[in-house]
């Protein structure tokens, strides 16, 4: 199973802060032909992403790959932070991480809405990223649990990228910026295939496309059962 451990600074079990470099972070492919640097202009081609809004308020927007295209340029982006090595001792893995989706998180307004993404069941072997590429001044930040219960929060800095895994209580801060404020996401973990499942259901709802812990695509707007809570898998092999 994946190691559980807990953070002084962040007073959070599961969570860390880790430094990413802004110029190679700006230079990323993904993040190059998706967003102006220094500004939240959106340059992508709509055709290549799904854009999701979950239901619980405010304007976040969930803009992932729709196509492995997509998904090999988050990879190549995610491979870049070696966070292999960071979650070396933590996640439980065969080969390596697997980077089950990446996204591009747009919001300039949202309500309280604390959850877990991962829960105790995937045994802290599935983590995300939240790192920002332009913030506004008065962005909405962070909100979680430390481990007294308190609610707590965290500025997002560019340059510096929050992980964590399972069972951090957490919420954007509710409130209304300026403008939108754009976060870089990777959701991420273990290669084993019997959390496949796990994963799945973890995510399902986030993008209707994603690849599994054991490197299968599942791509949702392919299949009829669209919203059920089904494994399907598709029947294209993923080049590994
Ligand atoms: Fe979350």
């Amino acid at each position: 199973m994946g190691k559980y451990f807990s953070n002084k600074k962040l007073k959070a079990n599961n969570a860390l802060e880790v430094d990413l470099d802004v110029d190679k972070l700006k230079d990323l492919e993904i993040v190059k032909s998706s967003f102006l640097w220094g500004t939240n202009q959106a340059i992508f081609v709509p055709e290549k992403f799904t854009s999701l809004k979950p239901s619980w308020g405010g304007d976040m927007e969930w803009i992932s790959s729709n196509n492995m295209n997509t998904y090999n340029s988050f990879l190549k982006a995610f491979e870049s932070f070696g966070f292999d090595q960071i979650l070396k001792d933590v996640i439980e893995r065969e080969n390596g991480l697997r980077l089950y989706a990446g996204f591009f998180l747009r919001r300039s307004s949202s309500k309280k809405s604390f959850h877990k993404d991962w829960t105790s069941k995937l045994k802290n072997n599935a983590f995300t990223l939240l790192t920002p590429l332009y913030q506004e001044e008065d962005a909405l930040h962070l909100l979680y649990e430390d481990i007294d219960g308190n609610e707590c929060k965290y500025k997002y800095k560019i340059g510096k990228g929050i992980l964590f895994g399972s069972d951090f209580v957490h919420s954007t801060e509710p409130g209304q910026s300026n403008n939108c404020s754009i976060l870089l996401c990777f959701q991420f973990g273990t290669d084993l295939s019997q959390y496949n499942q796990g994963i799945w259901e973890a995510m399902g709802t986030q993008t209707p496309f994603m690849i599994l812990p054991d490197g299968r695509p599942i791509d949702r707007s392919k299949t009829k059962k669209h919203n059920e809570k089904v494994l399907e898998i598709t029947t294209y092999t993923v080049p590994m």
